[in-house]
């Protein structure tokens, strides 16, 4: 018999402590190669986090948890240093300031330091089960679903977020089919996404990012389900480039639209999208591809790697706090006011 259990479905994890070093699993390599980097320093960690070693949001805030520990075990009292390397390896994802925040709070106790990366990977794990119950929640019978980048166990600590709700609305018999956006130019979606859901038993069916206005036409996909980046107070919400273009065609062909996000990655702080920073990364990564020219040399590219989708064109952000439905900044206040 088939277990459908929501465990059943959950076998991946990528960011490993290991005692005295932290392990990661290496994300340039897969789906082919199964491999590991081990960070021995923040400095190895930041490396890790700025080449996408490790990647998605929750993901790079528990890794750089562990950083500071790696800090605060060589010297507690150049952590400073440490915090600001950290601190610079991506903009975008907010829960990589939020951890750094949450740890600087802690002091420079290793041991103390240590217990807090724990909870925060801890908190996370949690937070994704219980995103995956209330988003599940959401979605009808024999849904289908659209999901971009890659937002499961490779990019949180474990379980995911939008992958989270995949995993929860599989196993509760209420998602009839699976769609994966390929996620240009890095190909999350194509290499990490795809891989994740075939390991952990759930069929995906991997499309073109250029193909998503097309399958919503055909009517296969009742809902989008992405994550974020960083949610700014009103709902605007920064995720991987492309998530934009779904969320206007979506509203198009009347599928609805699905932000899954711990609360981690919600920062009143930052009163609306376009105060985000949208990380630019090198022209590199649309000229070729695994270290191979594919654009004519002497071509230019510009790379953003986050669009910002405006709060009016999403259904629900859900978090472990609850499902903001038609979010804007009086009920993003209601759920998130700072206390
Ligand atoms: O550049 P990446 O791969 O770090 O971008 C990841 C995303 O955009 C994810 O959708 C987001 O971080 C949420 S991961 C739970």
């Amino acid at each position: 018999m088939t277990d459908l259990s929501a465990n059943h479905h959950d076998s991946i994890r990528a960011v490993l402590w290991q005692g005295d070093h932290l392990r990661l699993l290496d994300q340039r390599r897969l789906p082919f190669e199964e491999t590991y980097v081990d960070c021995a320093s923040a400095d190895d960690v930041a490396g890790a986090i700025r080449d996408l070693v490790v990647r998605g949001a929750p993901a790079i805030g528990i890794a750089a948890a562990w950083g500071v520990v790696l800090a605060a075990r060589k010297d507690p009292d150049r952590l400073d240093d440490a915090w600001a390397l950290l601190r610079a390896a991506r903009p975008t994802a907010v829960n990589l300031m939020w951890a750094l925040d949450r740890m600087r709070r802690v002091g420079t106790d290793v041991d103390a330091l240590a217990r807090e990366a724990q909870a925060i990977q801890d908190e996370d794990l949690a937070a994704n089960r219980r995103m995956g119950e209330l988003g599940a929640a959401l979605l009808g019978d024999g849904a289908g679903v659209l999901t971009h980048c890659n937002t499961g166990s490779l990019a949180t600590a474990g379980y995911g977020t939008a992958l989270g709700v995949i995993r929860a609305g599989f196993a509760a018999g209420r998602i009839a089919r699976v769609y994966a956006g390929e996620t240009r130019p890095w190909l999350q979606g194509a290499r990490l996404t795809v891989w994740e859901l075939l390991r952990d038993g759930i069929p995906a069916t991997l499309i073109a990012d250029s193909a998503a206005s097309h399958l919503m036409k055909t009517g296969a996909v009742q809902w989008v389900v992405v994550g974020a980046d960083r949610i700014a107070a009103n709902g605007d919400t920064a995720n991987k480039i492309g998530t934009y273009q779904l969320a206007i065609a979506a509203r198009h062909h009347g599928v609805k639209f699905m932000v899954v996000a711990p609360s981690s990655t919600v920062d009143m702080a930052t009163a609306e999208g376009d105060d985000i920073d949208i990380e630019l990364r090198s022209p590199d990564e649309l000229l070729g591809y695994g270290g191979r020219r594919t654009v004519v040399e002497g071509a230019q590219a510009w790379n953003p790697v986050f669009d910002v989708t405006p709060a009016s064109l999403i259904d629900a952000i859900v978090t472990e706090r609850g499902v903001v439905e038609r979010p804007d900044a009086a009920r993003m206040a209601d759920v998130f006011r700072r206390h």
